[in-house]
């Protein structure tokens, strides 16, 4: 089949290859739409299990399963020709087994187009993070504050806050690299931890509240574009779309409640006949 005229999408590989280089830009997408908007100013776009939170207004990221992964996927899949498209496994669908990671990360694959899965965890994750390389399903790492391990870490709380914690954590993200994963995020950590690691793997590495010597930077969506009610410290807004989708309703609703929409030239049937 022919690929001519049409636009490559970026891979796994490509992200791989940009350790050291011009920093990764990447952002969380869940709907075709936003995802389109998106897709020409990014590298890769995450489907992360963060729409829990976003869009299905869940405490946190714990309640997500594998078919709402699934269904936010393949919508960001279709909606998107160039960037990369990685997808979250979701809490409890892969710590079990490399097997039963293989399966689900292999469904996920299967059933959205995208180009590669990620899966929080350091150390304990690496026998699985080979197994799925091994068998054609590149890997996102991630470490850090993990979210899908609130309960075991204490809430949301920022990792390496202490020198003592460091070493353990540098073992996490060299662990995740030699095992095979083509990148790897760093979420809400001390800046010159995430500085160290960045210079300790040889693979990239993509931040949100780390540090911006980091390979590359990534932010959810509806956080930078100024749509989630209260963000956390680390967040720049580069947008405040919530006022601007606020002051559209408000304006709409005043204009049904004047009864001056819909105006009658667009309604049906009303246009005056020539
Ligand atoms: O789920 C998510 O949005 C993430 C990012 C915070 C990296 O994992």
């Amino acid at each position: 089949m022919s690929s001519q005229g049409s636009v490559s999408r970026l891979t796994s590989v490509d992200i791989r290859s940009r350790k050291g280089g011009v920093p990764i830009v990447s952002l969380t997408a869940y709907s075709a739409n936003i995802a389109a908007i998106a897709d020409s100013h990014v590298d890769f776009l995450l489907v992360g299990d963060s729409v829990g939170m976003v869009v299905h207004g869940f405490e946190n990221t714990l309640p997500v399963t594998l078919e709402m992964m699934i269904m936010h996927g393949a919508a960001v899949v279709r909606g998107t020709k160039r960037a990369l498209v990685v997808v979250d496994l979701p809490f409890g669908t892969y710590e079990e087994s490399p097997q039963v990671a293989f399966r689900n990360a292999s469904r996920i694959m299967r059933e959205t187009g995208c180009g590669a899965v990620k899966l929080e965890g350091g150390r304990h994750m690496a026998e699985t993070i080979r197994y799925l390389v091994e068998r054609g399903i590149p890997v996102m790492g991630h470490v850090g504050l993990t979210p899908q391990s609130i309960n075991t870490l204490g809430g949301f709380r920022a990792q390496g806050r202490t020198e003592d914690q460091w070493d353990a954590i540098e073992a996490d993200a060299k662990a995740v690299s030699d095992a095979g994963a083509f990148a790897i995020v760093l979420e809400a950590m001390a800046e010159p931890l995430a500085a160290r690691l960045t210079q300790a793997v040889p693979i990239p590495t993509i931040g949100i509240g780390a540090s911006s010597a980091c390979d590359g930077q990534i932010l959810v969506m509806d956080d930078m574009l100024g749509i989630t009610p209260r963000v956390p410290k680390f967040v720049k807004q580069f947008g405040q779309i919530g006022h601007a989708i606020d002051r559209a309703i408000a304006d709409y609703a005043a204009s049904v409640r004047n009864r001056s929409f819909p105006a009658p030239e667009h309604t049906y049937g009303m246009k005056p006949k020539s």
